[in-house]
């Protein structure tokens, strides 16, 4: 199933010639054109490392919301709002988006997990 995701990712990143506005190349990440803040490529680093891409995508439902449905969702968001979020990643949980259950984290730091919620947050169009 990874491998597989990481061919989809490849294809769906790999020719973007045509829309590349004012920015570097595509690069082979799923969300290239997320604007820069400061816990955006550390968040984007933890997501990746950890297993988070196995349900989400950025831009597709998975098994969980796509990051830019979370993002529109939580937009404008309160500090409270980011914790209690990173608190459900840690704890997983299901209710929000359907019935289906996110696994939990237990081993992710409350810092960390509001770290990859910034970073989902800034995928926000
Ligand atoms: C086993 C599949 C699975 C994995 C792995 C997973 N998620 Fe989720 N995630 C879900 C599902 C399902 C939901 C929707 C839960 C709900 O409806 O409340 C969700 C919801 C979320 C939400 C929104 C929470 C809310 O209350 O609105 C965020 C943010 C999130 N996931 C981030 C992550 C991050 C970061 C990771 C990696 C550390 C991760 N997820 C790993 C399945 C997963």
């Amino acid at each position: 199933m990874i491998p597989l995701m990481a061919m989809t990712f490849l294809i769906s990143c790999g020719g973007g010639d045509t829309a590349s506005k004012e920015k570097k190349p595509v690069e082979p990440t799923p969300a290239a054109e997320a604007p820069k803040d400061p816990a955006y490529e550390a968040g984007l680093a933890l997501v990746a490392k950890n297993d988070c891409l196995t349900c989400h995508k950025v831009d597709e439902k998975l098994v969980g919301p796509s990051y830019r449905e979370v993002a529109e969702k939580y937009a404008g968001a309160t500090p409270e709002k980011i914790t209690e979020v990173a608190g459900k990643i840690i704890k997983g949980g299901s209710g929000v988006w359907g019935t289906v259950m996110m696994t939990p984290h237990a081993s992710l730091s409350q810092e960390d997990a509001e770290t990859m919620v910034k970073y989902i947050l800034a995928l926000k169009k």
